[in-house]
């Protein structure tokens, strides 16, 4: 293999996906993720289960990771992983499983925080995805997390707005759970919105001082609305399910703008880039469209393999730390509350 090529091995395990993926120069050669289905009928992740999965996972999704990309480990540059955020117990497992590899082949080992990898997925070497120019802001949209990031070069990067309670993401969940949706009930929700009527209920948004978040409001106001609704009817849930999704989406998507465009009236940057499972969502992606005809904003919204939990997103960030010869010694530890 030409010397001129730079493998990086990325590995994420910081909630209930193990992933592996190899990047040659910042293009993907493969992208792996096995999901822990075990959770489904719990209806949420159970920390102590997906750590267990996650070590029966590791190999498997490594090496697939490998051949895929039709390289042998002794190609490999460098070994990226997940240091945090995320379940410790998840954590560990990558953590350790890197620094051994790391250690046995002797390159170097790079610590990433998975936050960051969401946003820094953007810099992914993708044919018609356009990376976006610094200043830009971000929006993380996650399962576990809600931020708003003025990014002003790869590691530059200050939260300038959070959620104080839940992220958007368990809104979408939990709200699924009250309408007895399976988990995660985000990818549903979208697709009975597309059939239903967002304005058919209406629900109160939140107020929050600045560009702070706050779900868990919506959350009890949704639950309140659907039991008084079911003393009336029984059947409520069934004869309107696409409807109660549809309005519950529409006011998620309108909180989410309503601090954009905070945001950047704020920042006066009207670059905005979107990361993380919530990314997914056709609601916020057509509301960002619009805002570029509509306010003159440049959108970037992730192709779908990056926007929920990957390794390539992991790699890309242990591509650009080798690049600045960032790496990180055999006393790093995995960090559950890792800040941006
Ligand atoms: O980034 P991610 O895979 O994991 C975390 O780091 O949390 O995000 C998972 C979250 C879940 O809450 C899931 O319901 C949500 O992303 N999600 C969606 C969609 N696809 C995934 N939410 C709304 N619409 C979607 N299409
Ligand atoms: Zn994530």
């Amino acid at each position: 293999m030409s010397s001129k090529n730079t493998y990086i091995l990325g590995i994420e395990s910081s909630c209930d996906d193990t992933a592996a993926a190899i990047l040659c120069n910042g293009n993907v050669l493969s992208n792996v993720v096995a999901n822990q289905s075990i959770h489904e009928k719990y209806g949420g992740v159970v920390p102590e289960l997906a750590s267990r999965a996650h070590q029966q996972n590791i190999v498997p999704v490594v090496d697939q990771a490998i051949e895929q990309a039709g390289i042998s480990l002794s190609d490999l540059n460098a070994v990226a992983f997940t240091q945090g955020p995320g379940l410790m117990g998840s954590l560990l497992v990558g953590t350790s499983f890197a620094k051994s590899l790391a250690y046995g082949l002797n390159i170097p080992l790079i610590d990433v925080n998975h936050m960051q990898a969401h946003i820094l997925a953007h810099f992914i070497e993708n044919e018609g995805s356009e990376k976006p120019e610094f200043p830009f802001l971000a929006m993380t949209i996650s399962g576990g997390h809600t931020q708003i990031v003025r990014v002003d070069a790869h590691f530059k990067m200050t939260v300038i707005g959070e959620t104080i309670d839940d992220a958007v993401g368990e809104a979408f969940d939990k709200s699924g759970k009250i309408l007895g949706l399976g988990y995660p009930a985000g990818p549903e929700i979208d697709k009975r919105s597309k059939l239903g009527n967002p304005k058919a209920f209406k629900f109160t948004k939140p107020k929050v001082a600045g560009l702070n978040f706050s779900f868990s409001g919506l959350k009890t106001a949704i639950l309140y609305f659907i039991q008084k609704q079911l003393k009336e009817n029984p059947q409520f849930i069934e004869e309107n399910l696409d409807d109660v999704c549809a309005s519950i989406q529409y006011t998620i998507i309108e909180i989410l703008m309503d601090k954009l465009k905070l945001a950047v009236k704020e920042t006066g940057i009207n670059r905005i880039a979107i990361g993380g499972g919530v990314s997914a969502n056709s609601g916020i992606r057509a509301a960002l469209k619009q805002a570029e005809s509509q306010y003159g904003w440049k959108t970037y919204v992730p192709a779908f393999e990056f926007t929920t939990d990957n390794a390539a997103m992991i790699a890309i960030v242990g591509y650009l730390k080798y690049l600045e010869k960032e790496y990180a010694d055999q006393t790093i530890m995995a960090t559950a509350r890792l800040k941006l």
